[in-house]
């Protein structure tokens, strides 16, 4: 666990599905709650940059063994805004390459404060 804890809201301001985009230090940092799970993402999309963070949170469609797609892992990824990379909130996995990665950081949660380390 990393020495630089900072607390980035409150759990209150961030609802399920929902996240918050706050200044930690010299970072722009995305938390994200996941059924009352909290995650952080650097607010940078590893493709060109943009602020990752502030796409929607969403799923994602996944072929079957038919010839059918599935709408899957529901709120469990962001799209980013600029070109539709979705990356897995949780890993910051690019879903189609996994070698590519959003920057995460921990989070853990002290009473009511989301504390990220970063
Ligand atoms: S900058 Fe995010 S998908 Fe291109």
């Amino acid at each position: 666990m990393s020495q630089n804890k900072i607390v980035a809201c409150k759990t209150h301001e961030v609802a399920p599905g929902q996240q918050k985009i706050v200044q930690l230090d010299r970072f722009s940092v995305g938390v994200f709650n996941l059924g009352g799970e909290f995650h952080a993402l650097l607010n940078v999309c590893p493709h060109k940059g943009a602020a990752l963070c502030e796409g929607p949170v969403c799923g994602t469609a996944a072929q079957t063994d038919e010839r059918d797609f599935i709408y899957c892992k529901e709120n469990a990824l962001v799209r980013c805004a600029w070109h539709g990379w979705e990356f897995d909130i949780k890993s910051g996995e690019f879903l189609v390459d996994p070698s590519i990665k959003a920057k995460t950081f921990p989070v853990s949660v002290e009473g009511e404060d989301v504390v990220v380390h970063l």
